[in-house]
């Protein structure tokens, strides 16, 4: 390992996996309890693992009330910066409260009460974060639903978390557009099984909404007639949220976070992770849809009793690629946390970073996840900023990271392309397919070995077969992550990408299966296969391959457009697709499988076998001169 046997980083890591108990023990004391754990973990079955389970707490009392009661209530807790809507609000940790509090109020008169779902499909407003911590403090369980989702993805959502009541805003705001909400969400409940009883809408000037009578509420006029609602306690393992993510069949997965294990894992990443100190400005710039908007402009700062950036703007365009220097500056940011796509979305706009004119000199460090940061994105983050350029690797599903440089223990040297070292408490190992240990520097399937640390999922909501078969059975002992790489000699981890057919588009991550579905119901095609091929900005963007039904004849860019317009109103702009190209056939094994890899490794410009088991073999030589011909092909 770079760092030494007795390094603290090495110490603490070897604590947390020796004697897991004693060290979380220790991490659950931090927090304010209403009835502190005794028991730390249990192991119930195979599969199974509760920690805390005798402890009680509320999660937004130990956001906003702890602090207040601990003499922070006039610190700033939150700061809203919108660009696109010119406007910038701050709000004390007791104004926050006082915000969260009437809110839980509203809900509680509309009989939201411990264990019900709240569905919030928000933009980038304080009324998000407020929606949140509002649910939390009655125990309730939130899903936020990611504002730039289609119709037929939130109503997904709401079939499967059957939400009481919908929170929702009248507009979002995107680069020089508005998008309307809450005609999406009309037409999800009209489309969705399940009709939640009411809908709050916020309504914004920007854009008012048709309220529905008897159903929908306007957030202000209920407000203002609500009485504040008390935190409600509940059991550390009660769960907090749902928030769904994409796996490899059309169906989102409910990933399941707990109370007590969430919180206790939050308040030491932010301290061993990110070595943030209350009081320090964090801004993560992502959205409250993403697990990183979840723990790291909402939870995990309010919780470590930093004051939080929520941003409703671009890295770019908004005005212009100094938008975040902008921001660093203007709050004194001490810790910046952005996906690599905005960094690089930066860099073309402005090569030279001339826009990075402001006074940084309260930043500490960077740090960017979501995908993997490659190399060169990395250099120009560290050689124009002079700061630490921390990559760090994470999923919905465990909800903090599990490698990264741990700042908040010791600053190791990076190495570009990895993300540094196992988070204390996570025991990462590179298995191959039958699930043995490979050695140092050979490239497998990345897997940690169960019990997994606190804050990780602890099923997917309605369906444990799901979590049991996608996540544990692949490899007995061990959670399965679904990335593939290798550790170096070093120790250090280098997570070079998925293994299954989920693909990453501007840090959003996406299923390629959901996308032939979509595809495979236009009725001139037979087959189709989606793949993820290499993008500057995005780091990724959705290719379909079609096979054509036989005897239909159509305009390739007709089909293209066609095809295009499936997927935009089928799951929404986010996914980027925009390519399609027709193929006589698909290379596929005997048995009938396509194979995908071979199409990644192709599109990827990476060496390639051909498998023996290939039912055609002339067919990869024709996709791969096809798709050479069409520039779609990777020149790494
Ligand atoms: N509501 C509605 N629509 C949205 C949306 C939202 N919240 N977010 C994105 N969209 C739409 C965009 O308007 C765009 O639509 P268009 O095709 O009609 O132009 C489409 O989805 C793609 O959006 P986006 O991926 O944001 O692309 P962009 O070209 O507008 O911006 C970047 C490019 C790189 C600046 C932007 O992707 C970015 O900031 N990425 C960072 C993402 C991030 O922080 N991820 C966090 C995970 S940690
Ligand atoms: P999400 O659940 O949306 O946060 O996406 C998680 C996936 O994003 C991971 O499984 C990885 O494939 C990818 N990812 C996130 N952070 C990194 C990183 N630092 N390096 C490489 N891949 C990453």
């Amino acid at each position: 390992m770079a760092s030494t046997a007795n390094s603290p980083y090495h110490n603490e890591y070897q604590r947390a996996i020796n004697a897991p108990e004693p060290f979380w023990q220790q991490q659950a004391a931090k927090l304010n309890w209403y009835k502190m754990p005794r028991s730390i973990l249990q192991q119930q079955d195979a599969h199974h693992y509760q920690w805390f389970s005798d402890g009680v707490l509320n999660t937004a009392y130990l956001a906003l009330d702890t602090h207040i009661e601990q003499g922070r209530g006039e610190q700033t807790a939150l700061i809203y910066d919108s660009p696109v809507t010119n406007s910038k609000q701050q709000f004390s940790y007791r104004e926050l409260r006082n915000e969260v509090a009437q809110f839980a109020g509203v809900l509680k008169a509309l009989g939201v009460s411990k264990g019900d779902r709240v569905v919030i499909y928000m933009p980038m407003i304080p009324q998000a974060a407020i929606a949140m911590l509002a649910v939390a403090r009655l125990g309730a369980v939130h899903s936020v639903v990611f504002g730039g989702f289609s119709a037929h993805e939130l109503a997904m959502r709401i079939d499967d978390a059957k939400p009481k009541v919908v929170v929702s805003a009248s507009c979002g705001i995107e680069i020089s557009k508005l998008i309307a909400y809450k005609p999406l969400l009309d037409d999800a409940i009209s489309k969705a099984e399940h009709k939640p009883q009411h809908c709050i809408i916020y309504q914004r000037p920007q854009l008012l909404a048709t309220m529905q009578s008897g159903r929908d509420l306007d957030w202000h006029q209920a407000m203002a007639a609500a009485e504040s609602a008390p935190c409600v306690p509940v059991k550390a393992t009660d769960p907090l949220y749902v928030l769904y993510t994409s796996g490899t069949t059309g169906k989102p997965k409910g990933v399941v976070r707990d109370n007590g294990g969430h919180a206790a894992a939050l308040n030491y990443s932010m301290q061993a992770v990110y070595n943030a100190k209350p009081g320090d400005v964090f801004w993560a710039a992502s959205d409250v849809g993403w697990v990183v908007g979840h723990s790291y402009i909402v939870y995990g700062p309010l919780i470590a009793g930093c004051t939080s950036i929520l941003y409703e703007g671009k890295p770019v365009f908004t005005p212009d690629a100094g938008a975040f220097w902008r921001v660093c500056a203007e709050y004194k940011v001490n810790i910046l946390f952005a996906a690599p796509t905005a960094f690089r979305a930066i860099r073309k706009e402005d090569p030279d970073a001339a826009l990075q004119r402001y006074d940084l000199s309260a930043l500490r460090a960077v740090f960017v996840a979501g995908e993997r940061l490659d190399p060169a994105t990395y250099q120009w983050v560290a050689e124009k900023l002079q700061k630490p350029v921390i990559d760090h690797w994470w999923q919905t599903e465990t909800g903090w990271p599990i490698a990264a440089n741990p700042a908040g223990l010791e600053l190791m040297n990076a190495k570009p392309g990895s993300a540094t070292v196992p988070v204390p408490g996570f025991n990462v190992q590179i298995l191959d397919d039958s699930g043995k240990v490979l050695r140092a520097n050979e490239q497998g399937f990345i897997a940690i070995a169960l019990p997994l640390p606190p804050g990780c999922l602890t099923t997917i909501w309605g369906n444990d077969e799901r979590f049991i078969a996608g996540y544990l059975d692949s490899f007995p002992g061990y959670y399965a992550s679904g990335d593939g790489g290798y550790i170096d000699e070093d120790g250090y981890l280098f997570v070079m990408g998925r293994t299954d057919d989920v693909i990453n588009v501007a840090g959003h991550r996406l299923s390629t299966g959901e996308m032939e579905q979509i595809v495979a119901n236009h009725p001139a095609i037979a087959e189709c296969c989606v793949i993820g091929i290499h993008e500057a900005i995005k780091g990724q963007q959705p290719l379909a391959l079609v096979l054509l039904k036989n005897g239909v004849e159509i305009d390739e860019t007709i089909l293209e457009a066609e095809l295009v317009a499936m997927v935009r109103q089928e799951i929404g702009a986010l996914a980027c697709f925009k390519k399609a190209i027709v193929v006589k056939r698909l290379p596929k094994t005997r048995s009938g499988k396509i194979l995908r890899k071979l199409l990644r490794q192709i599109a990827d410009g990476s060496e390639y076998s051909v498998p023996s088991t290939i039912d055609d073999p002339a067919s990869i030589a024709e996709i791969a001169q096809l798709m050479t011909s069409k520039g779609l092909v990777n020149q790494p």
